[in-house]
Formats: structure tokens, C-alpha cells, sequence
């Protein structure tokens, strides 16, 4: 694939995903995860979220083309666009596509390392860093044993600290803390409830020095149709607003 709007990445992602799969089959599948997002979040944590084909298919179609839009959004209007970066680490990378949408917003030259427990996810975010022709690698394994951080380089975590168990994540604040301190540029992107992520607040205080701010977010987007129709045969409703909630901190 070679895509370059939003909408050709929409159609390269589902002439991948509904392949084997048809559109009802994701419609149901991303229904059941929705609900693991919103009501089942324990379960998450314990690898559910991407434990079926009919998940990883809807995950990688639907999610991915939204936390593409959400962070693309947020990168244009925190300007981390002009940032000087040279590597984004995209930590729990998923699918690959929010380091994407941040990478390809970017005006100097600037490489990917994605991170992820998950080996097919892993596979998908190649698949998209190669499809969009994004200069990079994503590995698998864990993203508190990964090396990322260092001066100069952006740390992104996309819809992922919050999978993690309580203790892990504060190990993940603390090198945030040393990454930030380093001159590193964060940006933590969330749903907007506030009930998915109490720990931000804290997040924010403890990251204030390094010059943290929490926002939240509301757009309106044009989204690709095939996308808009998924959305609206599963009953959610992205069409009117676009929501998330992100702490972000970038060097003087
Ligand atoms: C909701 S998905 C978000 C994926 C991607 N960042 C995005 O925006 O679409 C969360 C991801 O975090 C990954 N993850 C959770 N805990 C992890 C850990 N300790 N190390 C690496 N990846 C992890 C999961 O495998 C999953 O792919």
C-alpha cells in the first residue's frame, strides 16, 4: 500500500482486515471491544482487548484510524510538529499508527521505534511504518525494560499507560520524570474520562516542573465514510466530536 490522505489509509487498512472478515463480523467484534473499553477495563490488562481475530481486525481498522486522527490533531495544535526530534518511541505501539500520525506530521527527519508486548501488533505496525512510508523499526517487548528517553527524542504513549497494572506504571512515571528532566518531549494521550485515567492528575503534578500541562480535547473531523459507517453501524458516535485528554511536556 501506498497511502498518503487519511482516507487511502482507511482503505488500504480494510482491504487488509476484511480480507477474511466480513463487515458485520468486525461491526460485532469492535462492539465487543468497545465494551471492554468502557465497562470491562480490568480485563485489558490481562491481554483480552486483542485475543480474538474478529478484536485484532476491529482494533487495528477502527482504532487505529482514530488514535491516528487524535493524536494527529494534537500534534498539530501543541505545534510538536516543529519540534527538532530525531526518534519518536511510540511505547505500546499497538498497530503502529498514533507514532505514525505524529512522524508524518513532523517537519525535520525523524525515525520511529515502536514498543509492544504483542506480536501481531507488532507486525501491523510494520506494516503501516512501511505502508506510509515512515523510516523506522517496531520491536516487541516490554515498554518498562526498553531504552527510550534520551535528549532530543519524542516518548508517546498512545492509549497504552493505562493497560498497565498500578505498580508498572509508577515505574513508568518515574523514568518519564528522568525522561522529561533530560530534555525529552512527552506527549500521553487518554480517553477524556476521567475515570479511565485518575493517575494523570498526579502525573501532571509530578511532571509540573518540567513544565507539564493537561488539556482536554474536543474536535470535529471529516472522517473517511468507511469509517464513519463502521462507527455508526456499531452505535458509537464519532461523527459530531472527537474527545481525549493529553499531558504533554516538551523542552524549553
Ligand atoms: C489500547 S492499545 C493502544 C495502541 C496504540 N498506542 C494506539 O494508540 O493505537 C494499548 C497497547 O499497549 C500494549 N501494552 C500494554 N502493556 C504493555 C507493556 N507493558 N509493554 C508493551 N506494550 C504494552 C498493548 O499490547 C496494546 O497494543
Amino acid at each position: 500500500m501506498t497511502p498518503r490522505s487519511l482516507e487511502q489509509l482507511y482503505t488500504a487498512l480494510e482491504e487488509r482486515h476484511l480480507e477474511k472478515m466480513t463487515f458485520q463480523e468486525v461491526r460485532r467484534a469492535l462492539q465487543a471491544l468497545s465494551s471492554l473499553y468502557v465497562q470491562r477495563r480490568g480485563r485489558l490488562q490481562r491481554g483480552h482487548g486483542l485475543d480474538t481475530a474478529g478484536k485484532r481486525a476491529a482494533f487495528a481498522l477502527f482504532y487505529g484510524t482514530l488514535h491516528f486522527i487524535q493524536v494527529r490533531e494534537v500534534v498539530r495544535e501543541l505545534g510538536l510538529d516543529q519540534l527538532p526530534i530525531s526518534t519518536i518511541f511510540d511505547l505500546g505501539c499497538g498497530t503502529g499508527t498514533s507514532g505514525a500520525a505524529w512522524a508524518r506530521e513532523c517537519t525535520s527527519a525523524v525515525s520511529l521505534k515502536g514498543f509492544d508486548q504483542n506480536a501481531w501488533a507488532i507486525a501491523e505496525a510494520r506494516w503501516v511504518y512501511q505502508g506510509l512510508g515512515l523510516k523506522g523499526e517496531a520491536v516487541q517487548g516490554d515498554l518498562l525494560r526498553a531504552k527510550w528517553g534520551q535528549p532530543g527524542t519524542g516518548v508517546l504513549l498512545a492509549f497504552s499507560a493505562n493497560e498497565l497494572e498500578p505498580g508498572p506504571r509508577q515505574r513508568l512515571l518515574t523514568r518519564l520524570i528522568r525522561a522529561a528532566g533530560n530534555g525529552a518531549t512527552l506527549l500521553i494521550i487518554e480517553p477524556i474520562s476521567r475515570k479511565v485515567t485518575p493517575w494523570l492528575e498526579e502525573w501532571s503534578e509530578k511532571l509540573s516542573p518540567s513544565g507539564a500541562q493537561l488539556r482536554d480535547w474536543r474536535f470535529s473531523v471529516e472522517l473517511p465514510d468507511r469509517f464513519a459507517l463502521l462507527d455508526k453501524a456499531a452505535g458509537l458516535d464519532h461523527r459530531s466530536e472527537i474527545t481525549c485528554r493529553t499531558l504533554c511536556c516538551r523542552p524549553d
